[in-house]
């Protein structure tokens, strides 16, 4: 069987309709954080899956790079998109040439679909990709799961993680309701400041 860092274990869900993590649309955190923030820049979306988020920061002025390792993400995140599929690419967001330096990466369980011996992979190429001052931002699921993945965070392993190059600058629950059931009540909506190299 594959594991969830490989991206057979993706295609395969993809392929067969099975994905208990989409959302089928763009989450309401997300929503008011376009609304309210008034910075513009280029945002990197790794891990999008079908990619709603992608048409949501093209409309507030977003320059987007959405990256996923499944074929078939890919394909159903360029149908739905039309144009702006142009946005999204196929590729291992570990692997590939990252994009020009970000001033955004917005995070939605890509982090948790990994196994924590990623973790400090994960957040290296964060950091790597950000500018200084950028920020990372977008909806962590933390809590105790008997069955992952996904993967929770607690709030030391966060620290661990990302403490050193990032600091957590907003971290609030989201209601239940906005969640899907696989995350109901153990997500935040987190923003994470790059520190100065
Ligand atoms: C739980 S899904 C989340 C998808 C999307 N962010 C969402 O909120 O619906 C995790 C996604 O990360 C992608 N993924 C996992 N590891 C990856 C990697 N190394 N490079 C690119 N995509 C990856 C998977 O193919 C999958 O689409």
């Amino acid at each position: 069987m594959s594991r969830s860092d490989e991206p057979g274990f993706w295609e395969e869900r993809y392929r067969a309709g099975r994905m208990p993590w989409d959302a089928g649309g763009v989450p309401v955190a997300l929503q008011r954080f376009l609304a309210a923030d008034l910075t513009r820049g280029r945002v990197l979306i790794p891990g999008c899956g079908s990619g709603y988020e992608v048409a949501a920061f093209v409309a507030a002025g977003w320059i987007v790079d959405a990256i996923d390792f499944s074929p078939a993400a890919v394909a159903r995140a360029r149908q739905s998109l039309g144009p702006h599929g142009a946005c999204v690419r196929e590729g291992d967001f570990f692997a590939e040439p990252g994009p020009a330096r970000c001033d955004l990466i917005y995070e939605r369980t890509f982090l948790c679909s990994l196994p924590p011996e990623r973790w400090p992979e994960y957040a290296a190429r964060m950091a790597a990709l950000l500018r200084p001052g950028g920020r990372l931002v977008g909806l962590f699921y933390y809590g105790v799961e008997p069955e992952p993945p996904p993967y929770p965070l607690t709030d030391g392993s966060a620290r661990a993680q990302l403490g050193e190059a990032f600091e957590r600058v907003e971290s609030r629950p989201v209601p239940a309701a906005q969640s899907l059931p696989l995350y109901a009540g153990a997500e935040r909506w987190e923003i994470w400041r790059r520190r100065p190299a």
